[in-house]
């Protein structure tokens, strides 16, 4: 900056000086009246708008992903590439070397001039700032994954179902498809024949609240061989799961609580000569009677039930539990309570499912897919619904009326 130049910029300043506003107080003053305008605009937007809530924050929750406002987003992100070991150095030393350099920047940088095309370094920074920000906004916004809905409280009927579903896959195995309970065999972590008491008796019904019931599943009773199963006590229910079993033990077990028309699924019973399929019965059949022990992590011989593919392909003696046409297939005969043993007289198998019989109804259910050669979708089972008959009959003769259920209407 020469001389002259200097000489003229200083007459223009003084000019402007001259002809301009004060700071104190005219622009202090009008500064007042727009920041009112906005005071009053915020309190209107909040009394009449209201402010979005998410749901109320759930210790329990082990699904809800925690990202802060959009504005500390790229703080966020950034911490993503420092080892948490020095995790420090993202949260507190760098952003704030960052705003140590933002206040110091008018006596590092003394560059007199105004205009932005002559302050390359300082427009070169703030780009590649302004930049950084939007980009690490940009990615925390993408790697975000989608917050999971949990089952905010449905209809009763959506509760019941999805709580049918949980008591047969968590429950079950020791208190029984029914809360009949009784004696608990086969179960990992309780000794074989432990008695349980009904749960679904008008004198548990009665003598409980929803409120204990809950609370029991929480905590578990583990002096007596309940595990919790609250996620807040090492368990791997939420709590809105814990509601809906709750919901489903009242509405299905207390006769003063009329269920839903819609929430009740039955398994639908078969007419003579219908063969099931995988789809509309037997998926059903084990998920309420089979699936709660022969899932994975469980003792099961490795047999899991959970998909078609998986009953027909899994299990220590996969090619002997499901065959085609033939009734002593492992899963039949062990059906029918009697065990399986080995080349040296040990017991591999023993009846399933362990503590009680299966309804015949359902023993049934399982020959006739099996002597079908286990169809999966309902197509593929009516197609096969006809001509069964008299192959069935031919191949097994005694396999029909014997295990034949006896309500089922034609
Ligand atoms: C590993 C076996 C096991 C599993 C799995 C299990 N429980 Fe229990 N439960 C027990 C035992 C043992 C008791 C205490 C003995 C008794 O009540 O007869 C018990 C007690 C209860 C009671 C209290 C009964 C009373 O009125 O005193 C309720 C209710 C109950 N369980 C519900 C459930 C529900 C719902 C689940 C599934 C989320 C479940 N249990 C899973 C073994 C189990
Ligand atoms: C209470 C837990 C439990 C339930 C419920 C249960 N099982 Fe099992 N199942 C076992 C155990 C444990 C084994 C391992 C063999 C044994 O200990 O008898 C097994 C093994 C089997 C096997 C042999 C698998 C292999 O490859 O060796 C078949 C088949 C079987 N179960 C069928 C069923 C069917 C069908 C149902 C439902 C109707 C059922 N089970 C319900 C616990 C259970």
């Amino acid at each position: 900056m020469n001389e002259e130049f200097k000489k003229k910029y200083h007459e223009k300043y003084l000019a402007a000086k001259q002809k301009g506003v004060k700071f104190w107080p005219d622009i202090i003053y009008k500064d007042l009246i727009v920041s009112f305008g906005l005071f009053l605009l915020l309190v209107g937007l909040a009394a009449f708008l209201g402010v979005a809530q998410e749901p109320k924050a759930d210790p329990n929750d082990a699904n809800y992903i925690p990202r802060p406002e959009w504005y500390f987003l790229f703080l966020f992100e950034f911490l993503k590439f420092i080892p948490g070991a020095i995790e420090w150095v993202g949260t507190a030393v760098i952003p704030g070397i960052g705003v140590l350099i933002l206040l110091l920047l008018p006596f590092i940088d003394k560059n007199p001039y105004r205009n932005w095309k002559k302050r390359k370094i300082g427009v070169a920074v703030m780009s590649l700032i302004v930049i950084g920000i939007i980009g690490l906004t940009v990615r925390a916004v993408i790697t975000t994954p989608e917050q999971e809905e949990v089952a905010l409280a449905g209809s009763i009927a959506e509760q019941v179902i999805q709580g049918q579903d949980l008591y047969s896959f968590w429950c079950a195995e020791c208190h029984q498809p029914e809360g009949e309970g009784g004696e608990i065999i086969g179960v990992e972590g309780i000794e074989d024949g432990t008695l349980v008491k009904s749960i679904s008796s008008i004198d548990e019904m009665w003598t409980r609240t929803d409120e204990t019931f809950y609370n029991i599943i929480d905590l578990g009773q583990q002096d007596l061989g309940m595990p919790p199963y609250g996620l807040g006590y090492g368990g791997e229910l939420q709590r809105s799961e814990i509601e809906d079993i709750v919901t489903f033990m009242r509405y299905t077990w207390d006769e003063r609580a009329e269920i839903p028309e819609d929430a009740i699924i039955g398994i639908p019973s078969l007419a003579e000569g219908e063969v099931p399929s995988y789809e509309v019965h037997i998926s059903i059949v084990a998920k309420r009677y089979c699936v709660s022990c022969h899932r994975p992590g469980k003792e099961n011989n490795e047999y899991l039930m959970q998909t078609y593919e998986e009953i027909l392909t899994t299990g220590d003696n996969a090619d002997k539990n499901v065959i085609a046409g033939d009734l002593e297939s492992y899963i039949i005969v062990t059906l029918h309570r009697e065990s399986i043993f080995d080349a040296s007289g040990e017991e591999i198998i023993g009846p399933m499912p362990p503590s009680k019989d299966l309804k015949a109804e359902y023993i049934d259910m399982f020959e006739r897919w099996v002597l079908a050669g286990m169809p999966e979708t309902a197509d593929e089972a009516t197609a096969l619904s006809e001509p069964i008959m008299e192959d069935a009959g031919d191949a097994a003769p005694a396999s029909e009326p014997e295990t034949g259920t006896e309500a089922t209407p034609p």
